[in-house]
């Protein structure tokens, strides 16, 4: 077995974790929002006014600190007004964009906010641009966050919430470049400049505007942002960016050969270039990091599982997911400087789903666990961490890492990217006086993956560790990710 050495120096902090960097995605997409979080109230599956008490518990394990909605691509075609007042008489809609179900609107407005305040998350809200008006963007707005007399806060008061919700991030628009109206960065960013006129703070309510961004390595699209956006028209830019090597050929979420995984490993770490190329375009306009870059769409994609509906996204998730999820991760923890938040695509039974569910069944999949695993580093600061690496022909590292204080506490997350070999990693820490360490794991074969007759192949197990005159050792096997907790 291979030992690695590491070098951790608690006292050079590269940047703050925001909590959000470790938040979610929920879409009008498949069964993500109905059957997967919301059932009705009327469904035998233990809910609270119609979502899923399994889900909310679920998230609010992981912390989950904020969630974005309604899309996507849904978003665009969104009308919020369909989806308030009586659920009887909200008005059906076609989604055009996945799978041509018809929409009933019964999940809306006060349902999603109810849903982030029992989870205990910020919601963020994604803005019609699309195939919406100025006005109506700018109605809803008003609608969830002014406290005063006015007809939008008073038909909020008539169905039903008193009080106004307050609303911390607002996106204006999604994937402008494609499915959001197909336009350009120069004509996008004029009817961005345009709409954010018009999001308005209410009562005391502070929007963060959050503006498209590129789609992967469009750094010309960043670039135009950058020279026509000030920090008064946009907090943020919002990077989409999916884990696919080849889109015409995705393959199958379990079904892969090593050759595969490599590809696949290697092509989730292009984020870390993505995010150095597009912070050094941001830091030219923007040295004193006013405006922020968010990751909103990330993950892997697969073709569908078979016999489900292609329009639906549903897929397995297995420990080469988790790997992905850690690597990923662990990126976005050294980028924190720039990097504001980032949201998995998406929550629940889409894409590389934190959840599953079948009916009253419900699964954590092993990236769930990977999102148990890296909680500790929400609000921490980003250390620096160092480790001696090998990389395969692929250039997918041996060693995957990133390490955060916080509250007196050390935590170090360490993905063993490898198939089949073990390593030891030998970590000298510095400006941290650590006495004991605590490790959790979650390691399996790589195809490994949990499902509804067996939810527990792949869960977090308890792992041994040492600490010895400021020296950590432990040893990883292969496919593996590692908490280690040093207090
Ligand atoms: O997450 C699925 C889709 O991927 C989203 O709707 C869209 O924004 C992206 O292309």
């Amino acid at each position: 077995m291979k030992q690695y050495q590491m070098l951790i120096n608690a006292a050079d902090r590269t940047g703050h974790i925001r909590p959000e960097l470790y938040g979610h995605f929920s879409e009008h997409l498949g069964r993500c929002i109905y059957q997967g979080i919301y059932v009705g109230e009327d469904s035998p599956i233990p809910n609270i006014h119609g979502i899923r008490r399994d889900v909310i518990e679920a998230f609010r394990e992981i912390r989950m600190p904020v969630l974005r909605w309604p899309g996507g691509c849904f978003a665009d075609e969104y009308h919020w007004r369909d989806g308030i007042g009586e659920k009887a008489s909200r008005k059906r809609m076609v989604n055009t964009n996945w799978g041509g179900t018809v929409e009933d609107n019964s999940f809306g407005t006060h349902e999603f906010m109810e849903l982030c305040e029992l989870v205990g998350c910020k919601p963020y809200l994604a803005g019609n641009v699309g195939s919406g008006t100025v006005q109506e963007l700018a109605e809803w707005i008003e609608y969830i966050t002014f406290d005063g007399d006015s007809p939008l806060a008073n038909e909020r008061r008539r169905n039903g919430r008193e009080k106004p919700w307050k609303l911390p991030y607002l996106g204006i628009g999604n994937e402008a470049w494609g499915c959001g109206g197909n336009m350009r960065p120069e004509h996008y960013v004029d009817v961005y400049r345009r709409y954010q006129s018009f999001c308005k703070n209410f009562s005391g309510n502070t929007l963060y505007r959050v503006a498209c961004g590129p789609s992967a390595d469009d750094y010309h699209w960043t670039e135009t942002m950058m020279q026509e956006l000030k920090p008064w028209h946009t907090n943020a830019i919002a990077l989409h960016f999916y884990t696919v090597p080849d889109w015409n050929n995705k393959g199958l979420a379990a079904e892969f050969d090593d050759a595969q995984y490599e590809t696949l490993l290697a092509a989730a770490g292009y984020m870390d270039t993505l995010l150095t190329r597009h912070t050094e375009i941001m830091n030219r306009y923007d040295p004193d990091n006013r405006i922020g870059l968010i990751v909103d769409e990330w993950g892997t994609w697969y073709d569908v599982e078979p016999d489900t509906n292609p329009g639906f996204l549903y897929q397995q998730n297995t420990m080469r997911d988790a790997i992905v999820a850690a690597l990923t991760l662990n990126i976005f923890n050294r980028h924190s400087e720039r990097v504001v938040m980032a949201n998995l695509a998406q929550a629940v039974n889409v894409l590389q789903a934190l959840l599953l569910t079948e009916g009253a069944k419900m699964i954590k999949t092993p990236t769930y666990h990977v999102f148990d695993l890296y909680k500790a580093h929400q609000d921490g600061d980003a250390v620096y961490c160092f480790s001696e690496n090998d990389r395969s022909e692929k250039g997918v590292p041996v060693l995957s890492h990133s390490a955060s204080l916080k509250d007196g506490r050390l935590t170090l997350t360490v993905a063993n990217c490898t198939l089949r070999d073990s390593a030891e990693i030998c970590c000298t820490v510095a400006g941290f006086d650590a006495k004991t360490v605590t490790a959790r794991i979650l390691t399996n074969e790589a195809h490994a993956h949990n499902t509804f007759e067996e939810p527990e192949q792949v869960t977090i197990q308890p792992h041994t560790a040492s600490i010895e005159n400021g020296v950590l050792r432990c040893t990883l096997p292969p496919c593996s990710v590692t908490e280690l907790t040093l207090a």
